[in-house]
């Protein structure tokens, strides 16, 4: 619950996440990562996800339209978003999924080629079953 509580803290900090992996990493080699609450189920998986998560989370926060940074006489806007391909037919899933990476790369190269202005930032993009660009859901990272 506290770990939680961090991740979703607003003042999220980088030193937090690395302190979350550091703890994981302590858990799993004293073996009570189970009792500690971690992920019963593609557990390294889930953790190194929601590492990332929580970082792009503090990356977007930086650099964030009201923080914009100045790059020679420009200023420059990132946008830090997370996309889920969902279920995808590729190596990992050893050829299973409910669409192609095809589809699931064309749908994330729509989203990474929007204008600056037009593409959010902190945003978790889900592509879920033959969804279309219109519908893939998103979500406060
Ligand atoms: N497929 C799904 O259903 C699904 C669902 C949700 C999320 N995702 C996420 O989507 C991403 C891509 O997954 P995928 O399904 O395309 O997996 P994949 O078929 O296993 O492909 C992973 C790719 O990452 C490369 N790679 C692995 N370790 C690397 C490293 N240390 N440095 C550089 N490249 C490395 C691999 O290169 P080599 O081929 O050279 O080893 C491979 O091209 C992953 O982050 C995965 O977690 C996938």
């Amino acid at each position: 619950m506290e770990m939680k509580r961090i991740l979703e803290s607003e003042d999220l900090k980088e030193e937090e996440i690395k302190e979350m992996v550091k703890k994981f990493l302590r858990d799993v080699r004293n073996g009570t990562w189970k009792s500690q609450g971690w992920p019963s189920y593609w557990t390294d998986y889930a953790v190194s996800k929601l590492a990332l998560n929580a970082y792009s989370k503090v990356l977007a926060k930086r650099y964030n339209i009201n923080n914009s940074y100045k790059l020679g006489n420009t200023t420059k806007l990132m946008s830090v978003n997370c996309f889920c391909p969902g279920f995808t037919q590729t190596s990992m899933t050893k050829g299973k999924g409910t669409h192609t990476a095809d589809h699931a790369a064309s749908l994330a190269t729509i989203l990474v080629l929007l204008p600056p202005h037009h593409l959010p930032t902190g945003k978790f993009f889900l592509l879920r079953n033959n969804t279309t660009f219109q519908q893939v859901a998103n979500s406060k990272l």
